[in-house]
């Protein structure tokens, strides 16, 4: 099998390197080696913002030595090797080698379209004949907590983080809901040149051409039509004498991250479909009267129109169906936004909603629909068995045990708002935030919880008054 052929040329970090970075994980201050690095894309952006990093790789760095350093990725490795058994020992080398953390990516499951691939071992064979397994997400998180003895912390579908220490893993989950991410600004790849080149090559004569294009692709989660592209694209392709077709095809060959790219294309379809069983759901006048662009997201994601119908008539189902949300909200969980209360409801900080599943997101878009959104700091709480979503606009985040003053409740069922006055205070800010488990608000609100006998899932205690 030629397993190096998986390994494309990246333009941008990818995307586990992107949220190690912009999470915090990697940075000038921690070693990094990448366990099946490819091109070695990832280590020449790491080596552009000062990262000390180095990479080994069966085919393209086979001779550079295995070494230990703080941060391990197994990026997109385990998905190209069709031997169970050495995908156990890739796993096993690259935590053998890190210190710290390991990072773990794999495709997973209904990010790309399979039809038409021929079924190989537990996975696939691709039509440029390399393998590809599909992971499900708990399937990959249940192999790297058997070869670590770690539940890994999961940073996306697909991603996962094993800690060594459990302190740097509560270090991590606060952080992670910090709204401030560090920023990947400074990790460009930057590629050697080749030497005695007379004259660039044609991807380099339309380079602008090609970023127009690539942005546009990552944007939509889709290519772009010619009459997507500014006309300025286009004179510069006339003048270079390159097809629209030709610079498509050089796009997708230089510039576009294959993952990255089923990922917007997985993103885009979501928000097409929240944004359509909406417009179903609340006879939203501009929902039959698409512009140009979105007829077009809509072919290439959809087919067609009536499917897109019928799959966002599904998703209303969904709504409908407690055991499904239900699902949605403990994925939510998983994925540290929210956490599920005494009766089974997820609580969620109203800044995280676009992180939801779109099930959960459809929801809350239907309850906005009826109450209008609320500005400030504020919980959501969804309960899918009462159909009910409550807001809880607080004073402010600051104070140990922030107060609500009043709620607003949706009834999807009746279609109706109820406000309320009524004093509370959140008693789990450190669950809402993720802080570690030794820090000072916690044991703050443990001893509180003694003091006024609360149960350990309570989220919002009633204050008399
Ligand atoms: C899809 S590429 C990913 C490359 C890189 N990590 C990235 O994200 O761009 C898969 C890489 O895994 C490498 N590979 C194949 N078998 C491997 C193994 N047993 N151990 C480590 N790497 C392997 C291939 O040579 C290929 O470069």
């Amino acid at each position: 099998m030629q397993r190096h052929k998986t390994a494309m040329v990246r333009h941008t970090l990818s995307q586990p390197m992107s949220l190690l970075v912009r999470h915090g994980l990697v940075g000038p201050e921690a070693t990094v080696f990448d366990y099946g690095c490819g091109q070695g894309d990832d280590l020449r952006a790491l080596a552009a913002a000062g990262v000390t990093a180095s990479g080994w790789d069966p085919h393209f760095a086979p001779d550079v030595p295995q070494v230990s350093a703080d941060v391990v990725n197994l990026g997109f490795v385990l998905n190209v090797i069709e031997d169970a058994g050495e995908r156990l020992e890739a796993l096993r080398n690259a935590w053998s080698l890190s210190r710290k953390l390991l990072a773990v990516s794999t495709m997973i499951i209904g990010q790309v379209p399979v039809d038409g691939l021929r079924p190989y071992g537990d996975g696939y064979l691709t039509s440029r004949g390399t393998f590809q397994k599909y992971f499900q997400h708990a399937e990959l998180r249940a192999v790297v907590a058997q070869v670590t003895g770690v539940e890994p912390v999961a940073l996306a579908p697909g991603i996962f983080v094993a800690f060594r220490c459990p302190e740097d893993e509560q270090d991590f989950l606060l952080q992670r809901r910090r709204s401030r991410r560090s920023s990947t600004a400074g990790y460009r790849v930057e590629r050697p040149r080749r030497a005695a080149i007379a004259r660039p090559e044609v991807h380099e004569r339309i380079a602008t051409v090609i970023e127009e294009m690539a942005a546009f692709a990552m944007d939509r989660g889709r290519l772009p039509h010619p009459e997507e592209l500014t006309p300025t694209g286009h004179e510069k392709l006339s003048h270079e004498r390159v097809s629209f077709t030709r610079a498509l095809e050089l796009c997708r060959e230089v510039a576009i991250d294959e993952e990255a790219f089923s990922s917007a294309t997985a993103a885009r379809r979501e928000d097409l479909l929240v944004h359509h069983a909406l417009g179903i759901l609340n006879r939203t006048r501009s929902a039959s009267q698409p512009s140009p662009a979105i007829i077009r997201d809509v072919r290439a994601h959809f087919g067609s129109q009536r499917e897109l119908g019928e799959q966002a008539l599904e998703y209303l189902h969904a709504l409908a169906d407690a055991k499904r949300t239900a699902q949605a909200m403990e994925v939510a969980a998983e994925l540290g936004v929210g956490i599920i209360d005494e009766d089974g409801r997820l609580v969620v900080d109203a800044e995280r909603i676009e992180s939801m599943p779109g099930v959960l997101r459809c929801y809350i878009g239907c309850a906005f629909h009826l109450s209008g959104e609320i500005d400030g700091p504020c919980l959501v709480r969804l309960d899918p068995l009462r159909k009910r979503l409550t807001l809880f606009p607080l004073e402010e985040w600051d104070p140990p045990f922030p107060v609500s003053t009043r709620s607003v409740s949706i009834d999807l069922r009746k279609q109706d708002v109820y406000f309320r006055l009524k004093l509370r205070r959140l008693v789990r800010k450190a669950d809402i935030f993720g802080m570690s488990p030794r820090s000072k608000q916690r044991q703050l609100e443990r001893q509180h919880r003694e003091q006024s006998g609360l149960g350990e899932r309570i989220v919002l205690e009633h204050v008399a008054g």
